[in-house]
């Protein structure tokens, strides 16, 4: 293969077409859609019911419910655990955005802690720290496929009379001795939009094994109300409410999609081994870490580039940019995947959610710092990233992962050829 970089007019390490989409479509799929399109029942029909039981079983939960996001799920969690106004909330420094806007949903209050370099979520040994009388929750999210060591949670939790809410919307299946994710915390939800591991286009599942923290999600869900529609609704508002329900079609997706994602793990975690192996002596590449007593699923293949290596500790976002770019016009479709930590987001910098400051002003609240810099390592790693996720996943097999490793090979032995 020839060095030049494909940025530069060289040939490309992946061709065109190589990488297949996600998710893969078949006939049970295809039978499941059609099903309950003809079955009429779309609102809460058969497979929203059919949906929450086998997931629950699928992960080990006694309690599921099909909602129509993971960021709905995770507001369920939010208020089903207790949080209300000025509350506060743990929650690590770099995630998706609704991980922590859901405490603000409730008009509780997001209080950040530092993320762990190597694992890339929540530093544990860093929580007990944020813990103040006004603690209600611990957020735990389980990112890019690697479970955070729960048991530590668990244990300060404990200790301090905390609820824990797990984030399991990147991590489906991701195990940490041996328990999967989800099945640690009070609650946890998960993700099913168009790049989860399990996929229905758009989606989400709260789980919980709590009789109480069910009753009061299941009131979050629907209107305020108890009952499901497929019981003898009294439509009453027993609690403030929102619409998260989910419906029949893109729950008989989820369920056909269900039935073969022990298999896409399968294929992902080999894959993923595939393009570790090939890309373990790249120069100046951090490569992602399984730690012992976790099965991580590599939602998010994340590499980090070591940027005093390479001479651009000065200028690392920049740099990582240029990366990105020759990586991609090789083929190795990437992603940098948050460009901003979560406290240095306008919302949270503007204090400024619902408006007149609320919630951070409402009088039950305490003065919270937001200030980026106290959490270094989040920003070291929001500099430094890139990630993937569809080239792992199946249809694409360990020939595509051997491909995307010779052109991340390719990109950093010759990475002079950026320096212009
Ligand atoms: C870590 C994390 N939390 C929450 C969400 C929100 O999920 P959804 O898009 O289904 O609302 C996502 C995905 O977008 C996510 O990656």
């Amino acid at each position: 293969m020839s060095d030049k970089l494909a940025i530069h007019g060289g040939p490309k390490a992946v061709p065109d077409g190589t990488i297949k989409p996600w998710p893969p479509i078949d006939d049970t799929d295809r039978q499941m859609v059609m099903a309950s399109l003809e079955g009429h029942v779309h609102t809460f029909g058969p497979n929203c019911k059919a949906f929450q039981d086998e997931f629950a079983a699928w992960n080990g939960n006694k309690y599921c419910i099909t909602t129509n996001s993971g960021t709905a799920a995770l507001h369920m969690c939010v208020a089903a655990c207790g949080c209300g106004a000025g509350d506060e909330v743990i929650v690590p420094a770099y995630s998706w955005s609704s991980s922590v806007t859901c405490v603000l949903q409730h008009n509780a209050i997001p209080v950040f802690v530092d993320i762990d370099f190597d694992t890339m979520n929540i530093d544990v040994a860093k929580i007990e720290a944020a813990i103040t009388p006004r603690t209600k929750a611990i957020i735990a999210v389980n990112l890019h496929g690697l479970a955070v060591a729960m048991d530590k949670v668990m244990e300060v939790a404990e200790r301090h009379g905390l609820k824990v809410i797990e984030d399991c919307c990147q991590s489906h299946g991701a195990r940490y001795l041996d328990r999967k994710v989800g099945t640690w915390g009070h609650c946890g939800a998960f993700s099913l939009n168009q790049n989860k591991c399990l996929c229905s286009g758009e989606g989400g599942l709260f789980v919980t094994d709590d009789d109480a923290i069910l009753a009061d999600a299941q009131k979050l869900w629907s209107f305020g109300e108890t009952r499901t529609p497929a019981e003898n609704r009294d439509y009453h508002a027993y609690a403030l409410g929102w619409m998260y329900r989910n419906n029949d079609l893109t729950a008989a997706f989820g369920r056909a999609q269900l039935t073969k994602l022990d298999g896409y793990l399968d294929t992902i975690k080999a894959n993923a081994a595939v393009l570790t192996e090939g890309i373990r002596n790249a120069p100046a590449l951090i490569l992602p870490t399984e730690p012992e007593g976790h099965e991580h699923i590599w939602y998010n293949y994340t590499l980090r580039f070591d940027m005093a290596a390479l001479g651009h500790a000065a200028d690392p976002a920049a740099f990582r940019g240029k990366i990105v770019e020759a990586l991609n016009a090789e083929g190795v479709a990437n992603g940098v995947w948050q460009s901003f930590i979560l406290p240095a987001m306008t919302v949270f910098q503007a204090k400024n959610a619902y408006g007149r400051g609320c919630p951070w002003q409402c009088p039950h609240s305490a003065p919270v710092d937001y200030s980026p810099e106290q959490f270094p390592v989040a920003l070291r790693h929001q500099a430094s990233h890139t990630g993937m996720t569809m080239p792992l996943r199946p249809p694409n097999g360990t020939d595509v992962a051997e491909l995307m490793a010779k052109g991340i090979c390719k990109v950093m032995n010759n990475i002079d050829q950026l320096e212009t």
